[in-house]
């Protein structure tokens, strides 16, 4: 028998249509069945049209109308009425209008709902993921993913009109770890041998320079095998950029402009015409992050001028022993507690900070906390803090870095308590010139902090062994509300520089040779100037959907510990599968 074929959907029939007949097609999302007349509100992905059956309806139709149940599927006829004045629903494009049904036909049916479909979910995070195709029907995944669909088409048109290629880049790849650990992928046909799930098309983008290519960009499906947590995903994806003979500003400007034109075609914002520049020290000095919020201020200040001509032995041990102190203006905060400044030090203990010393600013001047050891510079602390009666100083000694990452840990903590935090403003900042090493003190060792690949600024190539830790690279990251979203780096074109940068980081020419031997060969042809950024799509749609986990923009994610309890994955294999792989298992060494 052939169904009832749709002739309008359930989200486009206004006054305008009183008196059509129509067919919609949808999902029963509710049923009231008030004795002498039944409403049914019918949903698709376009809206929700209210159906009703009369008393006077045909026998037949109430007898298929008294089956219907939650998210049956099914086909109703029926004429557009207007609705009477007082049920006009203003916040529904179909509000004006309700169909009386004539003709219903049942396409499915549905068992009893784990969970109500509903705007939001509040079902448990696994019973979500178990019954996605249920939980994706809600309103707020089907906007969601809307606006995934909206964004990835609004970046494939800006950057197409900007002469970028989109290409495609393999995903079975040889492992060249970038940071994260590998997924692994056995070969078959190449006995004992891996390929490896790419954790970004890096190596290969850059080879697509060096073939000439000028602007690549590619819609790049990412593999890490890391632990997921709120913003990431062992499998996310990534708009992975790069271009020829250009600079970093031509790469900050062409990114600029993406978000500008995504911003305004999904959300109808408009984002300024450059975004804030920070550099890496300016940023961990004034917000104590490298991804800082900037939708509010509350700045971090040098306090060690302040601490120097005070006696107080707690600051001046920390700044003899080549330590800082920081201190933050807690605007309005006097009123605090005991118990709600200890809140804040335990944020600031999570970054590392011993203590968090603090000082209330009064009429009379500086009151509680450490003002014995400080009163004598009141004055002098009280006006450098820009600070008024009613404010709460709060003060960090120890290590740069520590004092950095726990006032800002505190920043945050009072920019979410305070209500400084406007949730409908999109605020991008640049963070750039960063440190290109890092310190592994596990390891004792120097590593890339970005790739391997990234430029040292050209004044630090002369003296780069001698001093790892000084050297600034050609780095640039990209952040949005607090959020790292994008990171990318000029790339170094030289092979006797990569060599440099190899053995700084303690691989032998051997191993280089071994693992990025086929990308300092082609770099032996020509290579251009090159490079390029990587925006996660993921975290971008999740900031904008005003959202705090990537699940909630990812039509199939993983669980926390990477299972997707809708197909039970990962899984077991059978024995002969393995055996075509060559592999055993063996758990003896696990614990
Ligand atoms: P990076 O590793 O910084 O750089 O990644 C770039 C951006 O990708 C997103 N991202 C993630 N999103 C979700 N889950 C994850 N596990 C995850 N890891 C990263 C972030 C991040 O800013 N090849 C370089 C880019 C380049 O230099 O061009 C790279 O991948 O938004």
């Amino acid at each position: 028998m052939e169904t009832m074929k749709r002739t309008a959907t359930c989200g486009e029939l206004t006054k305008k249509d009183a008196g059509r007949m129509v067919t919609l097609n949808g999902w029963v999302h509710r049923n009231r069945n008030h004795g002498e007349i039944q409403f049914i509100n019918l949903r698709d992905t376009y809206g929700i049209t209210q159906v009703f059956i009369g008393d006077d309806a045909d026998k037949e139709l109430k007898k298929v109308s008294a089956e219907l149940r939650f998210e049956y599927c099914v086909a109703i006829s029926g004429v557009v009425k207007e609705r009477p004045e007082t049920m006009i629903n203003p916040d529904m494009t179909t509000g004006e209008i309700e169909i009386e049904a004539k003709n219903i036909e049942i396409l499915s049916r549905c068992e009893v709902l784990p969970f109500m479909i509903d705007e939001e979910s509040d079902a448990k995070e696994d019973l979500r993921l178990t019954y996605r195709y249920l939980d994706l029907r809600s309103g707020g995944m089907q906007k969601r993913i809307k606006l995934r669909t909206a964004f990835t088409f609004a970046v494939r048109e800006y950057l197409t009109k900007q002469g970028f290629m989109e290409i495609e880049t393999p995903t079975l790849i040889k492992s060249t770890p970038e940071g994260a650990r590998d997924f692994l992928v056995p070969s078959r046909v190449q006995a004992g041998k891996f390929y490896a799930l790419p954790q970004s098309p890096q190596l290969f983008k850059q080879i697509l320079m060096v073939s000439g290519f000028d602007r690549y960009f590619q819609i790049a499906r990412c593999y890490r095998d890391e632990d997921a947590r709120g913003d990431r995903q062992l499998e996310f994806t990534q708009v992975d950029l790069e271009m020829s003979f250009v600079s970093r500003d031509d790469v900050l400007k062409v990114t600029e402009g993406m978000f500008q034109y995504v911003f305004e075609k999904t959300m109808q914002y408009k984002l300024p015409e450059t975004f804030t520049r920070l550099t890496y020290e300016e940023a961990m000095n004034t917000y104590g992050s490298d991804k800082p919020d900037l939708r509010f201020e509350l700045p971090i200040k040098s306090f060690d001028t302040l601490a120097a001509d005070t006696t107080f032995n707690a600051f001046t041990s920390v700044l003899e022993a080549g330590g800082s102190i920081k201190a933050l203006n807690a605007k309005g905060c006097a009123t605090y507690s005991r118990k709600m400044i200890s809140e804040l030090e335990q944020a600031a203990k999570i970054y590392g900070a011993k203590g968090l010393a603090w000082a209330k600013v009064t009429e009379a001047g500086l009151e509680g906390g450490i003002t014995k050891f400080i009163s004598e510079q009141a004055d002098e602390i009280i006006s450098s803090m820009e600070a008024e009666p009613g404010d709460l100083l709060l003060m960090i000694a120890d290590k740069w870095s520590v004092c950095c990452n726990s006032l800002g840990a505190v920043r945050s903590k009072l920019g979410k308590d305070l209500g400084l935090i406007d949730p409908a403003k999109f605020v991008f900042c640049w963070i750039i010139d960063f440190p290109l090493f890092e310190y592994n003190e596990n390891e004792n060792r120097w590593e890339a902090a970005h790739h391997m690949f990234s430029m040292p600024q050209a004044q630090y190539l002369d003296t780069m062994e001698q001093d790892p830790g000084a050297v600034k690279g050609d780095l640039y990251d990209l952040v949005l509300n607090g959020y790292e979203v994008a990171s990318g780096s000029i790339r170094i074109h030289d092979p006797e520089i990569q060599k440099r940068i190899f053995s700084i980081v303690g691989f032998s020419e051997e191993v280089a040779e071994e693992r990025f031997g086929f990308l300092l060969k082609a770099f032996r042809y020509g290579p251009p100037p090159h490079g390029g950024i990587a925006p996660g799509l993921d975290r971008m749609v999740m900031i904008m959907a005003g959202q705090t986990s990537i699940k909630e923009v990812i039509p199939f994610p993983k669980n926390t510990v990477g299972i997707s309890p809708m197909e039970n994955s990962p899984s077991i294999v059978d024995e002969q599968q393995l055996k075509d792989l060559h592999l055993k298992l063996d758990f003896s060494e696990d614990n």
